[in-house]
């Protein structure tokens, strides 16, 4: 019995040991952690249950039957994070570069299934040279059975990729049908086609941290969601992220302790608002001074600033908030941020996070580059999200909301509950200025008359009241006790019921 036993445990310090001391230094020296360091990092200490750790790979061809490691070069199983199961596979690039063998792909397809049965998180480490090069088609197969899990999967539970190497070639594309995407600077790169194909290609000289490093991907592509400096960090991030998701779409939100009242008065949103309207502000201290503790967890945080998404707690519960930023380019809708928002309100949505959205708006950036790039089709989406959107919403006008980008930020007549606008608010078709030049041309060499009619339009229509007399706005509150109101309003619709009409799926315009 005890040579049984012996046996077991030298079979598991085999696969524990993955490719060899050689090749774990190296990881080592790269400033990276070993496929197991990562996973005994993300979960609650001796929480993580192994699958599959004797599994090798069943290729002869290129000599490959004299190498089977224990493992094939993937570790998956489960464990906890905070209390809460999530099903984790993590690559190790220690055993044939963390490519993705056939039996390497079922490894990962199992937890994904299991993941998908027992309601939870779907956490990736990708660390791959891509495809088995020695498996040929056999491989390729193997990543189609993980990007159709990762289709069926969306919406279902959350699945979360951190890059934490290599990831290249069509092995991007499962990470780009997650949820949420994190990369670790200076060690992970994603790109399509590497830097010499590119090269032979277009003629391009690049490097591989240039073409898709997390820079890049963070702040030019939108592809990532966040960078972080290192392993650790990115694998604690990971852990504050997974504490504000449901499980699946079938639970709501873990509600979590909270020590901040619900009542509290911010006396100093009173003067938050310039007296020049066209004078910025920062929007993320609304943001803060909403939030339980102040505790605002940025998403997409280096793209497209003039919006802001992420998530919250108010009460203990999570809320995703998505808000213009005065500070970035005015707070316009374009491309860029029409896109980003409408993902984050999607995934909201889709696992029954209620949605804050806070407004201060001057329309949609004008311009050929917009209109050739198609700011209809993608301000559409922004528009068609939250006119899809079913779960509890909350919105404040702090200042502008002119135009179609007053429709668009979740208003009323798109389904809003609570419409809240403080006494500065200007629901508008559009600024003062604007519109007297439009409707006074004429008068346009007489300064005089001018500063009249706008101030005539300031009067009549710059404020939230326009609006609220006809109920599009459902209360004008006082900025200092905007905490309070939206806590109330969020608690009154905790038993929310709306449907939309049946239908296969919707057409969202791509
Ligand atoms: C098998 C691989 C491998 C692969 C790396 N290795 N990639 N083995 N298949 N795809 C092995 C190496 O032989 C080496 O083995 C070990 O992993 C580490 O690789 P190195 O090259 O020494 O490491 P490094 O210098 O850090 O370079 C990493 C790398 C490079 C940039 C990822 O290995 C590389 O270019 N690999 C090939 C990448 C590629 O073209 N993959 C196919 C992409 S297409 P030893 O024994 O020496 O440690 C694809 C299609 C997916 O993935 C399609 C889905 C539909």
């Amino acid at each position: 019995m005890s040579d049984i036993l012996a046996e077991l445990e030298r079979r598991r310090e085999a696969a524990r040991a993955g490719g060899g001391e050689r090749r774990v230094a190296a990881q080592h020296a790269k400033g990276k952690l070993t496929a197991r360091e990562r996973v005994e990092l993300l979960l609650d200490e001796g929480s993580f249950e192994e699958f599959d750790m004797f599994v090798t790979h069943r290729t002869t061809d290129f000599g490959m039957a004299e190498s089977k490691p224990a493992g094939d070069g993937v570790i998956t199983g489960w464990g906890t994070v905070n209390g809460r199961m999530v099903y984790v596979f993590s690559q190790d690039f220690t055993v044939f570069g963390g490519s993705l063998s056939e039996t390497h792909a079922q490894k990962i397809c199992k937890i994904m299934d299991m993941a998908m049965q027992n309601g939870a998180p779907i956490i990736g480490i990708n660390d791959s040279g891509g495809a088995r090069i020695q498996e040929g088609v056999a491989s390729l197969a193997g990543y189609a059975e993980v990007f159709k899990r990762n289709v069926l999967a969306s919406g279902v539970v959350p699945q979360i990729s951190l890059i934490m190497g290599p990831c290249a070639g069509g092995a991007v594309y499962s990470p780009a049908m997650t949820d949420f995407i994190f990369m670790v600077q200076d060690s992970s790169y994603m790109f399509v086609t590497g830097p010499d194909v590119v090269k032979t290609v277009t003629n391009e000289v690049v490097t591989a941290e240039e073409l898709g490093g997390a820079s890049t991907h963070t702040r030019k592509s939108s592809v990532a969601d966040a960078a972080f400096k290192d392993d650790v960090e990115t694998l604690m991030e990971t852990r504050r992220l997974i504490d504000f998701l449901p499980s699946s779409n079938l639970e709501k939100p873990p509600v979590r302790p909270f020590f901040d009242d619900p009542n509290r008065i911010e006396e100093s949103l009173d003067t938050l608002i310039p007296a020049n309207p066209n004078q910025p502000y920062d929007m993320k201290e609304l943001i803060h001074k909403i939030a339980d503790e102040g505790d605002f967890y940025e998403i997409q945080e280096d793209f497209a600033g003039n919006i802001l998404t992420g998530f919250i707690r108010l009460e203990g519960s999570t809320v995703g908030v998505v808000a213009n930023q005065p500070m970035v380019l005015a707070g316009v809708l374009d491309i860029a941020s029409s896109r980003k928002a409408a993902r984050f309100v999607r995934f909201c949505d889709a696992f029954e996070i209620p949605i804050l959205t806070l407004v201060d708006v001057p329309g949609f950036l004008p311009g050929t580059a917009q209109e050739y790039d198609g700011v209809i089709k993608h301000g559409a989406k922004l528009l068609f999200a939250y006119g899809e959107a079913t779960v509890p919403r909350v919105t404040l006008i702090t200042r502008k909301a002119y135009g179609g980008a007053y429709v668009v930020m979740s208003s009323k007549h798109l389904r809003g509950d609570f419409n809240y606008a403080w006494p500065t608010a200007q629901v508008a078709v559009m600024g003062a200025k604007g519109a007297t030049e439009i409707l006074h041309r004429s008068e346009l060499d007489d300064p005089e008359k001018i500063a009249a009619r706008t101030e005539e339009y300031e009067t009549n229509f710059a404020n939230p009241f326009r609006a609220a007399e006809r109920g599009f706005v459902d209360e004008v509150i006082m900025p200092q006790s905007t905490r309070k109101r939206i806590c109330r309003a969020f608690a009154s619709l905790r038993g929310k019921k709306l449907n939309n009409p049946w239908k296969k799926h919707d057409n969202i315009p791509l």
